[in-house]
């Protein structure tokens, strides 16, 4: 049995007195609930360390939203997983479609950061996901088996249950996103999971963590968790604000 994850990517949002505010209120709540499901929030740089000091006792994972894979050296306005384990994270997102779109990541750069995390004890979350040119195509199976393979390349079968994958469609994700069909998003994680398994082999594939975002809220939050292929979700504006993640939290915790 795989385990559900719950978790959202505050993206660039908060300064420090609103990820302390959020990071308490959430910590008061894991606290008190204990729920069954993983939960991990992945906050800018800035407030990193401090919102792992505070939820450093708690039961959620913290993570940050990039890192280059060198240690250190001439890269200007880039932190290394030096710097990332140094702050107390566990995770680290790698790949985001606005990361892909924005800043020229590639699935290049994406599977050198995934090694790079992996050496330094960082569990990689990697986004994966077709535009919605692709899919009007006809290749969004074909764009997203590419990504997912090109990023785990050279990732060691031991290391495989160390990492988690989201599939976000690139059409579903923000403020002009729409929802993915929970049904349709579980066919292509089925195709991930294939894709992982012609790499490795079936029993690797099915330790792997495959999670779904884009456009995530209280009212569809079930109906991806139940699909056979869907692990958890990977939820920004809807979890924001503290009282929407817990609330995606509870959805969650009471199953489909
Ligand atoms: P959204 O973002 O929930 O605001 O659509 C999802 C994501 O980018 O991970």
């Amino acid at each position: 049995m795989r385990k559900i994850w719950v978790g959202t990517g505050w993206k660039m949002n908060k300064v420090l007195a609103e990820a302390e505010a959020y990071a308490l209120t959430l910590r008061e709540f894991v606290e008190l609930e204990s729920p069954k499901a993983e939960v991990f929030i992945v906050p800018p740089f800035t407030v990193l360390r401090k919102v792992c000091d505070l939820l450093k006792t708690a039961p959620v994972k913290v993570g940050a939203q990039n890192m280059h894979w060198e240690e250190r050296g001439a890269h200007t306005g880039e932190i290394s997983p030096l710097m990332v384990k140094d702050c107390g994270a566990h995770l680290v997102e790698l790949g985001h479609s606005e990361r892909r779109a924005q800043f020229g990541e590639t699935d290049f750069t994406v599977n050198k950061k995934v090694l790079a995390a992996l050496r330094h004890g960082l569990s990689p979350l990697v986004c994966v996901g077709e535009t919605a040119s692709e899919k009007a195509f006809g290749v969004a199976k074909e764009s997203v088996v590419r990504q997912v393979k090109i990023s785990l390349r050279n990732v060691p079968e031991n290391r495989i249950g160390d990492l988690m994958l989201a599939y976000e469609p690139v059409w579903a994700i923000g403020e002009s996103g729409t929802p993915a069909e929970p049904e349709y998003a579980n066919s292509i994680q089925g195709f991930i999971r294939e894709a992982i398994s012609e790499l490795y082999d079936d029993k690797i594939a099915q330790q792997v963590s495959l999670l779904y975002g884009g456009s995530v809220n209280t009212e569809n939050a079930s109906s991806f968790v139940k699909q056979a292929e869907i692990d958890g979700l990977f939820v920004g504006r809807a979890a924001w604000n503290v009282d929407g993640f817990i609330q995606l939290i509870q959805r969650v915790e009471k199953g489909p």
